[in-house]
């Protein structure tokens, strides 16, 4: 470093000691003002003295502004960085220092940041603990926070993160604020040929949106504690803050129930979390700050809870576990007395379980067949005015609210329960769109947006991430932006099982995490793929699954034989989107085997999105003979793959169903290879009857087999665009 670096370094530091005599100085949060660029014209006016201090501040922290910005790999992208010049080398002295009330939730999180820093770094620091006040002078990472802070809507996150060449120091109003904080941290770590270090930076940040979750479905496949465990750590990670928990549905009853133990001995196959196991994912969650909101849905989606209760249905049972997928007729009866009999005793219970101050009661696709055919329940809704099944549904609604109010809870409920008179602080859970979202903010409701979030559809990341629940040009008024509370990125689990859950939320969540809690303006889709797959290497660190199973699932689909030829048309492969999988000709049940080459798939492949990439650059500049040798090079793998690959094939039956994909991998890469001919040669004319053919060849290409689909079609049907002259 030269003379000029060292000063810079020096002077980044006394700036960042100035600015930190411990606690103090953040809670007096004036002091701080003398950090942001954009320091206001206002203040300096009136007071003289003060902003002359501010400005020679200013100016010396300008002038120590870093020449070349490093790219940060943060995400979700903090509100506002500066970056500064200095680097906080990481050595094995590092140790990290806790200051504030209650200190063992954050504690805790240090002692977890110090361990994947160190699994990361390979860097053997003391670790184990980190005891409140420690030592704090000497240590490198310091934690400041003034209240411990709640499990609520509404709780203040922020925290400011500051880098200086000798000290870290991460402030928060809340130790909430600090666990945020420390992820951003880990986020920061960087390397050079020196080895690890931590960028000299200010960040000051806080949510967009106060509920950012994720819907975790473990009603349809069973997801045991671990699964749930390690994706609470993903969220944590990206600043997730709800984890939404459905457990009940057709296909499962999945929590014990003391007051009614047939609901988890009879309606989920064995398969259900007991009470200890429930309260010890809450605190998990909570050490990691997140919320659980239970969700039993009712009163459609229900059969798994007739099976033990069959005279609390609209229609006689016998009720058996529903196996297959959609919307299906048993519904509870609620013209009933016994109904509300029961769901104040499980309700009763299952609000003291579930501490979170929201229970979410579902609501959603209530068919209404069983009401319309039951003569007692029509002869009810005559007798009381009530003109039809939404408006019966609006009936059970207001007594189920009653019933959770008595035990202090607020209702949460999907579109469906949106009826009038409901009081004011339920919260509207919006799958149908923007519009209901929209309406339901104007009438003055607390809303969230799941629209837009469903990534059981298998959408590509962009999809969800430009998807914002108050987009720049929304026509809400502010009074009634303010009803919307976030959204809910949500896993349904018809097609996912424990070895392919963490590859349907992960990466592709991170983004929606970004979108709800970073600046709206932060929408730079390149940059955001960029980002994520750095992150997604680091949600690794928490045990997320979603890579290393995939090579598994490949290595048992061959049969031990090489995964290569197959590993190269399943990253060019998608599992069919939105519901298109239900529509190839076989029936999903709960029982299908989800360990084929589709399940191997994951949405929004990185080798099709360079790919596409590539193709746009070299359309861009024809000439660019780099640029067309890796695309050659990269077509010419996938017109030779099936070759390999059909040997594979014809060992290991259960790949049989992709030999057509793999045929048409190659039909389609060698069309691009010709295409690319024509565009390069000066004599080869393509002519309209080449163009036909090809396009032709490329159309049947695109067709689906084996319920998975090859993205790389558009991209190669530009290269034929291209090639016809
Ligand atoms: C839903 O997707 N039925 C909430």
């Amino acid at each position: 470093m030269n003379k000029q670096g060292v000063d810079k370094k020096a002077c980044f530091f006394n700036t960042l000691r100035v600015l930190d005599s411990q606690a103090a100085p953040f809670f007096a949060a004036k002091r701080h003002r003398g950090w942001v660029r954009r320091t206001p014209a206002k203040r300096l006016r009136g007071r003289p003295r003060r902003a002359l201090c501010f400005l020679l501040l200013s100016l010396s922290i300008l002038s120590c502004a870093a020449t070349e910005e490093l790219k940060l790999n943060l995400m979700p992208f903090p509100a506002e960085v500066e970056q500064k010049d200095g680097k906080f080398r990481l050595t094995e002295a590092f140790t990290a220092a806790v200051k504030g009330p209650l200190p063992d939730r954050v504690s805790r999180a240090a002692a977890r940041m110090l361990h994947r820093l160190s699994g990361r770094t390979g860097i053997f620091f003391s670790q184990g603990t980190v005891p409140s006040g420690g030592d704090w002078d000497s240590a490198g990472l310091g934690l400041i926070y003034e209240k411990p802070g709640r499990l609520k809507v509404g709780e203040d996150e922020s925290y400011i993160l500051k880098v200086a060449a000798n000290r870290i120091i991460i402030l928060g109003k809340t130790g909430t604020g600090i666990l945020r904080g420390l992820e951003t941290f880990l986020q920061l770590l960087s390397t050079d040929e020196a080895g690890y270090f931590f960028p000299a930076v200010l960040i000051k940040d806080r949510p967009r949106f106060t509920w950012r979750g994720l819907l975790i479905d473990a009603g349809r496949h069973f997801l045991p504690v671990e699964v749930i465990k390690r994706n609470l750590d993903g969220m944590g990670a990206v600043k997730m803050n709800v984890m939404h928990w459905h457990l009940s549905e057709d296909q499962g009853f999945r929590v014990e129930c003391k007051s009614f133990p047939k609901l988890h001995k009879l309606g989920s196959d064995g398969f259900y979390y007991t009470h200890e196991q429930v309260k010890e994912v809450i605190a998990y969650a909570a050490d990691r700050g997140i919320r659980v909101m239970p969700e039993f849905d009712i009163p459609g989606h229900s059969t798994s809870w007739l099976v033990g209760y069959p005279e609390l249905a609209a229609a006689p049972g016998p009720y058996k576990i529903e196996r297959g997928w959609g919307v299906k007729d048993p519904t509870f009866d609620p013209t009933r007395k016994a109904t509300y009999k029961f769901f104040k005793k499980f309700f009763a219970e299952m609000s003291a379980l579930f501490p979170d101050e929201y229970m979410h009661i579902g609501g959603d696709e209530n068919n209404g067949k069983q009401w319309n055919a039951n003569p007692k329940i029509q002869a009810f809704m005559k007798k009381n005015n009530i003109p039809g099944s939404h408006a019966l549904q609006a009936y059970f609604n207001k007594k189920i609210l009653k019933i959770l109010q008595k035990y202090g809870k607020k209702m949460v409920g999907w579109d469906e329960i949106f009826q009038p008179g409901l009081p004011k602080d339920i919260v509207i859970q919006s799958w149908r769109g923007q519009k209901a979202l929209r309406e339901a903010a104007r009438k003055g409701y607390f809303t969230m947006l799941s629209n837009g979030y469903y990534i059981d559809l298998c959408q590509p990341t962009d999809f969800h991430y430009l998807n914002d629940p108050i987009p720049a040009d929304s026509p809400l008024t502010a009074h009634e932006k303010k009803y919307i509370l976030g959204g809910e990125a949500t896993m349904w689990g018809e097609l996912i099982s424990v070895e392919t859950v963490d590859s349907r939320v992960w990466p592709r969540t991170a983004a929606i995490a970004e979108r709800l809690w970073s600046p709206g303006s932060i929408k730079d889709v390149d940059d955001m793929y960029r980002r994520l797959e750095k992150i997604s290497l680091q949600l690794e660190e928490l045990g997320l699954q979603h890579i290393v199973n995939r090579e598994m699932m490949l290595r048992r689909l061959t049969g031990g034989l090489d995964t290569g030829p197959l590993k190269v048309l399943v990253d060019v492969s998608e599992p069919l989107k939105i519901y298109n999988r239900h529509r190839q000709g076989v029936v999903y049940t709960q029982y299908s085997p989800l360990t084929r080459v589709v399940d191997a798939a994951v949405p929004d492949p990185k080798t099709v999105r360079e790919f596409r990439r590539r193709v746009e650059l070299f359309l861009r500049d024809k000439s660019d003979k780099k640029k067309e040798k890796c695309l050659r090079k990269q077509l010419v793998t996938w017109r030779d793959n099936h070759r390999e690959l059909k040997k594979i094939i014809d060992s290991s039956p259960v790949l049989k169903e992709i030999e057509g994909l793999s045929g048409a991998l190659s039909r389609a890469a060698a069309v691009g290879l010709e295409a690319l001919d024509f565009i390069v040669s000066a004599e080869k004319k393509s002519g309209p009857a080449w163009i036909k053919v090809q396009k032709e060849i490329l159309k049947k290409a695109a067709l689906p087999r084996g319920h998975a689909e090859l993205m790389i079609i558009p991209a190669i049907g530009k290269l034929v665009k291209a090639a016809n002259r």
